[in-house]
């Protein structure tokens, strides 16, 4: 079965038509990219997805399931996560804990949002840097990172 399916997705604003009849899945594991000119409806399309717009026709299923309607939090528990075109992290935390702050989506206690941001940062290859970073803000000689 695809993780993802989304049938005829159609989005109007006005009178203006972004998206017109969309369908696509996506299996898991996929990487899937959606290509087009400027104003082509693409990020009209992750806010549909991810919920932050609601569509005027459609069928957007996640593993099986209706996402459509759902508040954007509640797609991302499911496991849609989506990064936007400007960038904007929590310019006041430190890089670990603009990680550990996504983790919270998916574990309440704190010490598991920890262990999860320090999954992924490992993943992405920060965790040795970080490590290191904060060993020597802990000596006082810089910056949090
Ligand atoms: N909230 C909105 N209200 C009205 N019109 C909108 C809104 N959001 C997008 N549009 C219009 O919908 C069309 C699709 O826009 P969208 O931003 O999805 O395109 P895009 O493919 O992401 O473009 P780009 O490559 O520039 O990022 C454009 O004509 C845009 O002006
Ligand atoms: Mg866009």
């Amino acid at each position: 079965m695809p993780l993802l399916t989304v049938t005829d997705l159609t989005k109007d604003f006005g009178g203006l038509r972004a998206v017109s009849g969309l369908s696509f899945d996506a299996e898991p594991g996929e990487i899937l990219g959606l290509i087009g000119p400027n104003g082509a409806g693409k990020t009209t399309v992750f806010n549909l997805v991810t919920g932050f717009l609601r569509p005027t026709a459609r069928r957007i299923l996640l593993a099986g399931r209706s996402v459509v309607g759902l508040r954007p939090h509640a797609i991302t528990r499911r496991g849609i996560a989506r990064t936007f075109q400007v960038v904007k992290p929590f310019p006041r935390l430190s890089v670990r804990e603009n990680v550990t702050l996504a983790a919270f989506s998916h574990e309440a206690a704190r010490r598991r949002a920890e262990a999860l941001a320090a999954q992924v940062l490992e993943r992405v290859g920060l965790q040795d840097k970080l490590a290191e970073a904060e060993a020597d803000q802990a000596d006082g000689r810089t910056q949090p990172a």
